[in-house]
């Protein structure tokens, strides 16, 4: 299979992971770092469930696409997860890092496909949002975190180039920098991605709008991204376009 785009640290290909994670050489990934649908709350399979509605206040997306694969029950989500997270194991050298986004609703399941896959699971760190997450009713507390759920394939070795990594990253949405309904910020993943030695690749196979991908290549590491929407492989090609303009 070949990429929709290509250049020195990036390599983008625009599929369904299930096609194109077989495509890749065993062993040849560093760290997966991969922020998955949610299914935050899903009413159960084959309910459409518009993430717009889902996770943009007042059911306004800002002109930003919507996408498929988030209306899976708890039983199907944490089956889903355990298959593409042990594919992306086997590419994974031995010692290497998965982080895996997920919020509080779903924690739990992806902590169990994640052993699951045979991934050893080390620990959950945080993104704290502040006081930017979603504002709930009063009389309730703020959703102010989502989580990462990380561990490594085989051994976490001692490092002297890198680390210890923080296990709380206070990072504030910022909407200019929001090109996905469900986009991280480029600060965040530019943190994330330092598991990685410069030079390593990263492997992300829910691309979305590239942030994972951006910040990779703005802090000299190597990744592949998977996106199942053109939509959003436009705007990923797009942003990785404008940095090189920077
Ligand atoms: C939560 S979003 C990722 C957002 C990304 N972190 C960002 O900052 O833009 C998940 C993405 O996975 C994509 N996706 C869902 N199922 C997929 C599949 N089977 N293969 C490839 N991409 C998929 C969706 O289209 C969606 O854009």
């Amino acid at each position: 299979m070949k990429p929709v785009y290509e250049d020195d640290f990036v390599s983008l290909y625009h599929g369904d992971l299930f096609d194109v994670l077989p495509t890749l050489q065993p062993g040849s990934i560093h760290s997966l770092i991969t922020d998955p649908p949610y299914c935050s709350g899903a009413p159960g399979a084959g309910v459409k469930a518009d993430p717009v509605k889902k996770y943009c206040q007042g059911g306004n997306a800002l002109g930003r696409p919507t996408f498929g694969g988030d209306s899976k029950n708890e039983r199907g989500f944490s089956f889903w997860c355990l298959q593409w997270l042990r594919i992306c194991r086997q590419l994974v050298k031995e010692g290497g890092y998965g982080l895996v986004f997920i919020d509080w609703r779903n924690l739990p399941s992806m902590c169990d496909a994640l052993q699951a896959a045979d991934w050893i699971h080390r620990g959950v760190a945080a993104w704290d949002k502040g006081l930017t997450s979603r504002s709930p009713h009063r009389g309730y507390f703020r959703h102010q975190c989502e989580y990462i759920v990380w561990g490594t394939n085989g051994p976490c070795h001692k490092r002297d180039d890198a680390g210890p990594f923080k296990g709380c990253h206070h990072v504030p949405h910022d909407l200019k920098d929001k090109h996905h309904i469900t986009g991280k910020p480029v600060r965040l993943m530019s943190e994330l991605v330092q598991v990685a030695p410069i030079g390593e690749t990263i492997l992300d196979p829910f691309a979305g709008s590239g942030t994972t991908l951006l910040a990779a290549k703005r802090e000299g590491r190597r990744a592949i991204g998977i996106e199942r929407e053109k939509s959003y492989c436009d705007i990923t090609i797009n942003r990785l376009r404008s940095l090189d303009l920077q």
